[in-house]
């Protein structure tokens, strides 16, 4: 287990870097383009407070 790469969303096997470099490189605002973008929250919607934390850190906001 990397401390610095955490499983975010077991559903569909997506790490936290891969969240994070989606919103960076794609301007990323919603959970729901995270979603579109990695797929991350879709289904069971167990991360998706997760995903909210993520966007809150790189963007210091969250658009709803
Ligand atoms: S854990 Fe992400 S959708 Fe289920």
């Amino acid at each position: 287990m990397d401390d610095k790469n955490p499983l975010i969303c077991s559903c569909n096997e997506i790490y936290q870097q891969e969240i994070e470099q989606a919103i960076r490189e794609k301007n990323l605002k919603t959970i729901e383009e995270v979603g579109d973008e990695t797929t991350a929250g879709t289904v069971c919607g167990a991360c998706v407070d997760e995903i909210f934390l993520i966007l809150e850190k790189i963007n210091g906001k969250v658009d709803l």
